[in-house]
């Protein structure tokens, strides 16, 4: 492999082999990959990209899986779509919207979970698990299917039932606590010691998971024709895909696909009823205070994030900011990136585009700003949060009669 990867603990930069680890021995810091980008440099990446495969796995040498065992269902690879009728509404001239809708499980989870099980099952493990808020459930489910893995998903038991059986049907076992996320997490962290043959993909597999959100940065500037966009906003619930997509822009310009000194602003969006991250942002402190979650975006309630921190410090070092909003903003959010651009997020894109309109309003995002939107799931998933503020126009017997009665003053030639 020509980028031989490593891991790095984010505190002290020790380095560790590229093996099932997670945290640093001497300091408990996080470990992260780090490749050797002077040799990735060397190969010709443009056309290596360019000829590869219409998934995340255009993107191998950046990514930490040898070979080509690797478990694809086609993550990646979703449309970046123009939103003019959007960006009129909020005033922004040049707004994208990165539509991670369209992925094999409906989001962005599918990038982190096929690195993630990919590389699971070259470690040798059997058994893949996770501690999920729904989307990284029904993804690790359906990756396992696929691999022929056995998968245990743990989650918050109040979760929608579109991502409960949308697990299930993939045979996993779904395992629903009397808790909230951030108990469901402790759980798992235990869990993991007392099963250390279990890929727990956001606990003893983090490191590599996390990884996959890379590729949203990547294709992003594929997309745009090998530029960097100046400003994105990504939800923030661990805060790991925050970090990881400021990361993948990095490596970019460290392996010469973007031009040296390459900065984009990244911008982060939580809910009110769990916005630890933001309150610091906007409190201008760096301590992260943990809240219980409260808000119908269940997909982003984790009231004590992982990455937080890092998160923080990323938006505010690119020249970002974080904001939330609330949960009748979030269901405007949905109806208004729907009837504009014909986009049905779930209740994370509704955060991501409520807190977008947001940013904008303030002056924080500039309106000639080239400006890319994560919508990184899917609204079929979430109807719950719609169904009182959309529905059907009328209800009419199968007559002419009745349809001009009900519907007269809405027939227009
Ligand atoms: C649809 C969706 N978007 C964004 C996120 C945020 O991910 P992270 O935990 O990496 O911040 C999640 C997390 O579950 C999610 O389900
Ligand atoms: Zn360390």
């Amino acid at each position: 492999m020509p980028g031989l990867q490593q891991l790095r603990c984010r505190e002290c930069g020790r380095h560790y082999p590229a093996e099932a680890l997670y945290v640093c021995d001497f300091c408990f810091g996080p470990l992260e990959v780090v490749y050797d980008y002077d040799e990735i440099a060397k190969l010709d990446l443009k056309t290596r990209i360019e000829n590869g495969p219409h998934s995340i796995w255009r993107y191998s040498d950046l990514l930490p899986v040898e070979g080509t065992s690797q478990v694809d269902l086609g993550a990646g690879y979703t449309p970046l779509v123009r939103a003019e009728r959007l960006g009129a509404e909020l005033g922004l001239k040049d707004l994208w919207i990165k539509n991670d809708t369209l992925n094999p499980t409906g989001s962005f989870k599918d990038r982190v979970v096929s690195v993630a099980l990919s590389k699971a099952r070259q470690l040798g493990f059997k058994v893949a698990a996770c501690a999920s808020t729904g989307n990284l459930a029904n993804s690790v489910a359906a990756h396992a299917a696929h691999a022929g893995m056995r998968a245990v998903v743990f989650i918050p038991k109040d979760l929608e039932s579109g991502k409960i059986l949308g697990t299930a049907v993939f045979g996993a076992d779904v395992v629903a606590i009397d808790g909230n996320y951030d108990d469901v997490n402790r759980l798992c962290s235990e869990l993991t010691s007392e099963h250390p043959s279990w890929a727990f993909v956001n606990v003893n597999i983090r490191t590599y998971y996390a990884e996959g959100s890379k590729t949203l940065a990547f294709e992003v500037a594929e997309q745009l024709g090998w530029k960097a966009p100046d400003h994105v906003v990504v939800p923030i619930a661990s805060g790991s895909q925050l970090t990881k997509v400021h990361k993948g822009f990095q490596e970019l310009a460290k392996v010469g696909l973007l031009p040296e000194g390459t900065s984009v602003k990244i911008s982060g969006a939580q809910a009110t009823g769990c916005s630890p991250v933001a309150t610091a942002f906007l409190d201008k402190t760096d301590y992260i205070r943990p809240v219980k979650p409260k808000t119908i975006a269940k997909s982003l309630a984790i009231g004590n994030p992982a990455d937080g921190w890092y998160a923080l410090d990323v938006v505010q070092k690119s020249g970002g900011s974080i904001d939330a909003v609330t949960d009748q903003e979030i269901v405007d959010a949905i109806v208004l990136l729907a009837q504009t651009e014909g986009i049905f997020a779930e209740t994370a894109g509704g955060v991501t585009i409520g807190t977008l309109a947001k940013l904008a309003s303030k002056g924080l995002i500039d309106p000639n700003e080239k400006v890319v939107a994560f919508v990184t799931g899917h609204g079929l998933k979430t109807l719950e949060a719609i169904s009182g503020s959309v529905g059907v126009a009328a209800t009419i017997a199968p007559t002419l009669e009745s349809f001009a009665e009900k519907m007269g003053d809405r027939i227009e030639e």
